[in-house]
């Protein structure tokens, strides 16, 4: 399926300061240089937060972990639990429609759905408050057919059970979830043929299903009412010898501007302006000479986006950029917005060099050839 960023979008996105302090706390959970790896459940939480993903969202989650935009669009494209597009404002429900559910009546569930919610996937209920999708199988075959609503599964449905679960939910309850004919996990459904004694409650010693029952909070969104995020590294001072974690791990620049911007809900500085600059900045032309600029898309890895923006910086010739000591060029990097990092990786300098003498690289001779640029 494709998938794509919705089309109209917020003009900006802010965890809460709730929500920032749970991000740094996952986001203390991995060495110096892997903070990428926090990068799911951040997008998740902004989730929660929004009810969706919007590209504000996955820009500011990017620069918290000091990643390319690029990077954290695609996590955040890849992946199906991401909605890229607003969702109903009390459930968007998931319904499988893989070879067991759609044996068992997957179709009817989306029936209810069309009939409840919306004619179409990801259309918004008249009320607001539903929407729904068919999904790929969700691991829960043996209870077919099923949907995920919220962070829970509800299983063994039908048509009835399903409008059932509508109506409760549009009516502000948060049903049980799980198998709704009653059985336990995924038990036979004509009953057990082996270990049939029990011991005790068996959804008290099934530590998921008697949390998910206790809390109740499949479809409750973030309002303020969470458990702290709890980082016992942070100041247990239990590792010492590390110096890398909690409260003495070094912030990045942007994280520091993202933490500010948070705190800060006031008119934000453009991020440029917020994060402190690294290098020297190189010279710069007000315009091209004679009018005339280089055809800097030859570079590999530049753009049309990148050149216009490599324009509007100052920067219109090869040699311009074949000068750049790697002061500047780190400079350049820092300033990339959207693209940091970019000119160093690609090695822009060494191109522009050969391009600068006249000669061409594998790159600009392979793009004039068969017309082929950088997106
Ligand atoms: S086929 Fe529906 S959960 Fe696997």
């Amino acid at each position: 399926m494709l998938r794509r960023l919705h089309h109209e979008q917020p003009s900006s996105f802010a965890f809460t300061p709730a929500n920032l302090e749970w991000a740094q706390g996952q986001i203390s959970k991995f060495p110096v240089g892997r903070q990428a790896s926090a990068i799911i459940p951040l997008l998740f939480r902004a989730q929660e937060q929004e009810g969706w993903l919007s590209r504000p969202a996955i820009e500011y989650v990017a620069d918290m972990l000091d990643m390319p935009y690029i990077r954290a669009l695609e996590v955040a494209t890849f992946y199906f639990m991401f909605q890229l597009a607003p969702v109903g404002s009390v459930a968007h429900i998931q319904i499988c429609g893989t070879t067991s559910c759609m044996i068992c009546g997957a179709e009817d569930l989306m029936k209810v759905c069309k009939e409840k919610i919306a004619a179409h996937p990801f259309e918004i209920s008249a009320d607001g408050k539903f929407s729904w999708e068919e999904v790929e199988c969700l691991g829960a075959c043996a209870n077919a057919p099923m949907a995920q609503i919220g962070k829970d599964y509800y299983e063994d449905l039908t048509e009835e059970s399903l409008a059932k679960l509508i109506d409760d939910m549009a009516a502000g309850g948060n049903p049980k979830a799980g198998s709704q004919v009653g059985r336990f996990s995924s038990e036979p459904a004509s009953g057990l043929t082996s270990c049939t004694e029990t011991k005790g409650d068996k959804e008290a010693n099934n530590g998921s299903v008697a949390r998910a029952v206790t809390i109740g909070d499949s479809i409750k969104r973030i309002d303020g009412t969470e458990v702290p995020f709890s980082a016992p590294w942070q100041s247990s001072g239990q590792f010492p010898a590390i110096g890398i974690m909690g409260a003495n791990r070094p912030k990045s620049a942007v994280q520091q501007a993202a933490a500010a911007k948070a705190a800060a809900p006031a008119p934000a500085a453009t991020p440029a302006a917020a994060a402190p600059v690294s290098g020297a900045k190189p010279a710069t032309l007000a315009a091209a000479r004679e009018g005339k600029a280089d055809d800097l898309k030859m570079i590999k890895g530049v753009g049309p986006k990148l050149e216009a923006l490599l324009n509007s910086m100052g920067f219109f010739h090869f040699d311009q950029i074949a000068a750049w000591t790697e002061a500047e060029l780190a400079w350049v990097d820092e300033n990339l917005e959207g693209f940091k990092g970019r000119a160093s990786r690609d090695e822009w300098v060494a191109q522009a060099k050969l391009l600068a003498g006249g000669a061409e690289t594998e790159f600009s001779a392979r793009a004039k050839k068969d017309g082929i640029y950088e997106a």
